[in-house]
């Protein structure tokens, strides 16, 4: 049997073999600094309550009454890790219609198959600053998804958000700031579920480096101590964008906050997701990171993924049988199963995947048609067809390769050096220029760095189709070239180079997940840091010796320092390509030759040391014993949010990206849309009540093993033996008579449905939150004379200067690309500004407050809208009080 090795190793390495797990006792909960707390928040609000949802909830209500207990329970579980043929195979009830969902990695394209596309990964897309795009590589994303029958994608991730440039998982995500983040993250989740996929928003929250990540039995995971505002305005935000945007279901990460581990975190699951984002979808684990049965289940936890305990393969788990017992027995209230149940069918009716749903046609364990259904099994597995190969790439490369040149940052091109000229002789150097020798898919997981770098490493990948490598379209370009591909530069150069050779050098920088150590990076770049790989500055600074004209194409997971090489004057120019997935090749030639103008923009900045940002963003956190406390001292500061309030000049700031033709920012004008005539949101509606099931402990027989089932060996299932369930039952109905509780329930729990919070009241908050106050229009131009090229106009806000809150001095609210221009060619953008872009989250108020709205004396502070093509190139400012735009104005940072 041919294995597709790269999960298989993942989740073993993952789950027992975590490179950096140590010694020491499992406590519950960890102490964690002053000030940070998870508070307890009870009972999980129940879904259903939403307009956009109704429906789907009527009928999945009136599926889970006909189900059994251990029907409901079944759906809440997965068969376990390698039983089935999907990364997360949930549990199913056919006697009543609803199957098996099968989940599916990962964010870039369809995981662990074959015949897909591998596209751009995030980071790449999000350095597009294209809606357009983004939202097409969704569109293609969600029909490979649902082509191959996977119910549900386990993306888009935009947590990590980024905070430390270090981390293994940034590259999955959209760039470190929270709009772009949320406004990619959420076009990302109308395009898939448009195609009748459930998206999953991941991972919640705080996942924000990868080292100490996971509990296991004898360390917990790190600590992401959040406070509130910071909470709120960087991290939980692109969550809400996510939900505002329906997100079907979410993932809870492996990291605990502020002390309370995420798959089992009462105030960030009941509490913040589920009632201030009314979110109405299902909660899953993150895989292997479920600890507990009950706890989990009253923090608002509604699937177990992939249904194991954290040590898998041993047919145990939190949940399924346990959770038929302990619905039985009386721990966890029927309601509260009831709701998980109906959240997860309803998610499955509200993208119609009642209707014409495919079949699995894929195996993520084996390669060869027929192999082992439930390799997790092994020997016991019944072996069957496994493998339709069924081809779902359709046109989706030119997508791809749309996004991966779209992508190309410039960040400097002396003497207008690019684009080349096709006569240019071209000596090329660095193992980034070419295909992997042993092939793009060699290593599992792509947990190894051989070649042109086309994505990081973990459960976010996809395997290649192909692999359109740089070196193969440039030769397509140019006969006279010459390829150096080992990552030390020559001895000898012969013949020696000429004032007319271009040197072009291929550098990278690597990074995944912690169940993988590449070259001595466990997930995070805690090895090579902010260097490139493979000694890729020393490379560079060779070429510049030796070269008059040197161009660095840098394929990178994030920020590089470049300062080693930056300034030497034969460094003419500078190329992030980011992470281009299988398209890394001609989306470069385009661009390098002249083609089309760069237009990708730096989705973080590039600081010139490691020092520029505080330590508790530019350094991993790394106790080895007890539980690793990641503090967030730095609060709202992270990436230029920080660097502007420290008036540090970065190498390049966040944004910032060159073209071949220059643009002019004319005629900006700002419309007042709405009002902002209160600081506070109009109140939000009351919250609907929800039609709910029978409460009534079910009858054991309900959840009794049927007689004469072949079970498969350690295959996870929902019954109980006739005399364990007669035993809980008698203990839930006698506890219930008697008014006590046999489970020990946490402190502040109560079974008291919650009105809602001020917060809340819609998907995502608040539907006034949501309300557009203004709209800046601006046209832009494109002032060159030879190339066409496309503009990326950024629009941040500045908070009133007597706001009375300290804000960072600018930041993104939104973003439009143009057109290709051809010269002397415009097009007007529009950008709008919702009133939660103009308003902080006050920790008092525990509600979102506009501090420049209209007071009682009737007069509005001045918020200024700062527009123009990178975070410090903002020459155009409106303002929101005399509704006058300037332009040629200094930028603010
Ligand atoms: C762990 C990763 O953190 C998550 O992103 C992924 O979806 C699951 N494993 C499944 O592979």
């Amino acid at each position: 049997m041919a294995v597709r090795s790269n999960l298989v190793w993942l989740t073993l390495a993952l789950s027992l073999f975590d490179p950096t797990c140590n010694a020491g006792p499992v406590r519950q909960r960890e102490a964690v600094p002053d000030g940070f707390y998870a508070a307890p928040y009870y009972p999980t609000p129940y879904g259903g309550w939403e307009d956009s949802w109704k429906e789907s909830y009527a009928k999945a209500q009136v599926l889970v009454d006909r189900m059994t207990l251990a029907e409901k329970t079944n759906i809440t579980g997965g068969s376990g890790i390698f039983m089935g043929p999907c990364v997360g195979n949930s549990g199913s009830a056919y006697r009543v219609g609803f199957p098996q969902l099968c989940l599916q990695d990962g964010a870039l394209g369809v995981g662990n198959t074959d015949h897909n596309t591998a596209f751009p990964a995030g980071i790449t897309t999000g350095a597009t600053f294209d809606k357009d795009l983004i939202y097409a590589r969704a569109v293609a994303m969600g029909k490979e998804f649902r082509g191959k029958g996977a119910h549900v994608f386990l993306g888009p991730s935009v947590g990590p958000l980024g905070r430390k440039p270090l981390g293994g998982r940034n590259w999955e995500g959209f760039g470190s700031d929270p709009v772009l983040q949320g406004i990619a993250g959420a076009l990302t989740i109308k395009g898939v579920q448009e195609q009748g996929v459930i998206a999953t928003i991941k991972h919640f929250i705080g996942n924000e480096q990868e080292m100490y990540r996971m509990y296991n039995p004898f360390q917990p995971g790190y600590s992401s101590n959040i406070d509130d505002r910071t909470l709120h305005e960087l991290y939980l935000w692109p969550f809400a964008d996510g939900v505002h945007a329906g997100v079907g279901s979410a993932m809870t990460s492996y990291n605990a906050v502020n002390g309370s581990a995420g798959s089992q975190n009462a105030y960030m699951i009941n509490n913040l997701l589920k009632d201030e984002l009314g979110f109405q979808g299902f909660v899953m684990s993150d895989w292997l990171s479920h600890l507990s049965g009950v706890a989990s289940a009253l923090a608002g936890l509604d699937m177990s993924m992939p249904g194991d305990t954290q040590i898998p393969l041993f047919g145990g788990s939190p949940w399924k049988f346990h959770l038929t017992e302990a619905v039985l027995n009386g721990s966890v209230p029927v309601d509260r199963l009831n709701d998980m149940a109906t959240r997860i069918v309803a998610a499955w009716y509200q993208f119609g995947q009642d209707k014409d749903f495919p079949a699995v046609n894929f195996h993520s364990y084996v390669s060869n048609e027929k192999g082992l259904l439930y390799p997790g099994a092994v020997p016991a597995s019944p072996i069957g067809k496994v493998n339709w190969f069924v081809d779902v790439q359709a046109d989706h490369a030119s997508v791809a390769r749309q996004i991966a040149q779209d992508a190309i940052t410039l960040l400097k091109n002396d003497d207008d050096f690019l684009p080349l000229s096709t006569k240019s002789p071209l000596k090329v150097f660095g193992s980034d220029a070419r295909v992997d020798p042993a092939g793009a898919n060699s290593c599992g997981s792509r947990a190894c760095n051989k070649g042109t770098l086309g994505m990081g490493w973990g459960s976010g990948v996809a395997n290649y189709p192909y692999f359109d490598d740089p070196i193969t379209a440039i030769k397509k370009r140019l006969e006279d070239v010459k390829l150096y591909d080992s990552d030390n530069f020559p001895l000898i150069l012969t013949p020696s180079p000429t004032d007319d050779d271009v040197a072009i050098v291929f550098i990278n920088s690597d990074a995944g997940e912690n169940s993988f150590t590449v070259e001595g990076n466990h997930g995070d770049r805690d090895n090579d840091k902010f260097s490139a790989w493979h000694n890729g500055d020393k490379l560079v600074q060779k070429a510049a010796e030796k070269y008059r004209n040197v161009v660095v194409v840098v394929h990178t997971v994030g920020p590089l320092i470049v300062e080693p090489w930056i300034d030497l004057p034969s460094i003419k120019t500078v190329l992030f390509a980011h992470l281009p997935g299988q398209e890394a090749g001609e989306s470069l030639a385009n661009v390098l030759f002249g083609d089309v103008s760069p237009s990708g923009h730096l989705p973080y900045s590039i600081t010139k040391k490691e020092d520029d940002l505080p330590d508790s963003v530019s350094k991993l956190v790394k106790e080895i014993i007890g539980q690793p406390q990641d503090t967030y001292s730095e609060g709202l500061y992270i990436d230029y949010r920080w660097l502007n309030k420290q008036k540090i000049k970065p190498r390049y700031a966040f944004g910032h990206g060159l073209s071949y033709t220059t643009f002019n920012y004319t005629d900006a004008h700002i419309k007042l849309v709405n009002t902002l005539s209160s600081a506070l949101p109009t109140a939000r509606q009351p919250k609907p009540s929800v039609p709910v099931l029978s409460t009534e402990i079910p009858p054991a027989s309900e959840a009794y093993e049927p007689a004469g089932f072949t079970k498969v060996w350690r295959y996870i299932y929902s019954w109980l033996s006739k005399s364990d369930a007669d035993k809980a039952y008698a203990v839930g109905v006698s506890s219930t008579k008697s008014g006590s509780k046999t489970y020990p329930y946490p402190e502040g729990y109560s079974a008291v449905q919650k009105p809602g919070v001020p917060a809340g009241g819609g998907q995502g908050g608040n539907p006034a939150l949501f309300d557009t106050n203004f709209e800046v229009d601006v046209t832009v131009q494109n002032t060159g004379s030879t190339h066409k090229g496309k503009a990326s106009v950024q629009a941040y806000v500045q908070f009133p200067a007597d706001s009375g809150y300290d804000t960072p001095i600018i930041q993104l609210r939104d973003f439009a690309k143009t057109k290709q221009l051809a010269a002397g060619e415009s097009e007007t953008v529009t950008l709008r500004l919702r009133r939660k872009d103009l308003s902080v989250w006050d920790t008092q108020k525990q509600n979102w407050v506009a501090p420049g709205a209209e007071g009682d004396n009737g007069k509005s502070k001045r918020y200024t809208v700062w527009v123009g093509e990178g975070s410090d190139k903002l020459f155009t400012r409106c303002f929101s009080d005399t509704l006058v735009c300037e332009r040629g104005v200094e930028s603010p940072v």
